[in-house]
């Protein structure tokens, strides 16, 4: 099933580049820009997201280059790609909290479904990024997972799906929305958890300094947004690494048990 239209969620990202005072502009220090243009449809590959999408920048970071969609970074090496799953959710794993069917959320190039898919789970992978899941359903083929599912889809619309998950990941996707898209995705993911199954994510937290990057979520965004229908049943700090600033962001992660 591959869509070709979204219509709502995370929209565009810009890479900025740095100015110095002077005007120079310094290549090497790249900047991250993740925003969202609430309701805006984006077509994959389509300029409008360019076109609508704005983000409010610290005043020395100037955009060079247009806004650029998720399909134009998985082009090159994103962010936030660094070759394994994020280590905070990978601990999950090991204490045992993924288990049965699981869904990967904005699974980006796969690392977590691969995971879970190594370990014998029943694996699946959505991202909006038709680069991103080529990406992913190759890595599958050159690991020998291809029992692995990877599907282009909208987080807003996982029902598409027609699966009921006993485990959803969701490894910075939360942080994209703004609060009105933020509850369509939350409902979305509650539609496809099984009644008493586990929701995982790891999100950028507000202890996370600058203003670069995807939304900073506080405690309280996490508790109101999974207030109905969910127990929360933890949110510790940890990390949330990437590739570029010094690799470590502050970051959030948190559990909900699906209760209805
Ligand atoms: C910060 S990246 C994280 C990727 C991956 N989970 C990881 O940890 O490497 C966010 C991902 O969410 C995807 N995404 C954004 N909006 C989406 C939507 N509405 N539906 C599905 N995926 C979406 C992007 O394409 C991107 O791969």
């Amino acid at each position: 099933m591959v869509i070709d239209r979204l219509s709502h969620g995370a929209d565009a990202i810009g890479l900025v580049t740095r100015r110095r005072p002077g005007g120079h502009r310094c290549n090497d220090d790249r900047a991250l820009q993740v925003c969202t243009a609430t309701a805006t449809v984006w077509r994959r590959g389509c300029a409008s997201a360019r076109q609508t999408a704005h983000v409010a920048t610290d005043p020395p970071f100037n955009p060079i280059s247009p806004f650029v969609s998720f399909d134009e970074v998985y082009r090159g090496t994103p962010p936030w790609e660094i070759g394994r799953p994020q280590p905070a959710l990978l601990e999950l794993f090991e204490a045992g909290q993924v288990s049965g069917r699981v869904l990967d959320v904005g699974c980006g190039t796969g690392e977590l479904a691969l995971t879970a898919a190594s370990r014998g789970l029943q694996a699946t992978g959505v991202d909006s990024s038709v680069e991103a899941i080529a990406i992913a359903r190759q890595r599958a083929v050159d690991r020998g997972l291809a029992g692995a599912r990877f599907e282009v889809a909208d987080a807003m619309d996982l029902s598409v799906l027609d699966t009921i998950f006993d485990t959803v990941m969701d490894s910075g996707v939360f942080h994209l929305f703004d609060d009105a898209d933020r509850a369509r995705y939350v409902e979305s993911v509650g539609r496809v958890t099984a009644i008493g199954g586990l929701y995982h994510m790891l999100v950028f937290s507000d202890a996370a300094p600058g203003h670069w990057g995807p939304r900073r979520i506080r405690r309280n965004d996490i508790e109101t947004a999974l207030a109905d229908g969910w127990d929360l049943r933890s949110v510790e700090p940890c990390i949330f690494e990437v590739n570029i600033v010094d690799g470590r962001v502050k970051a959030w992660r948190a559990t909900a048990v699906r209760s209805g």
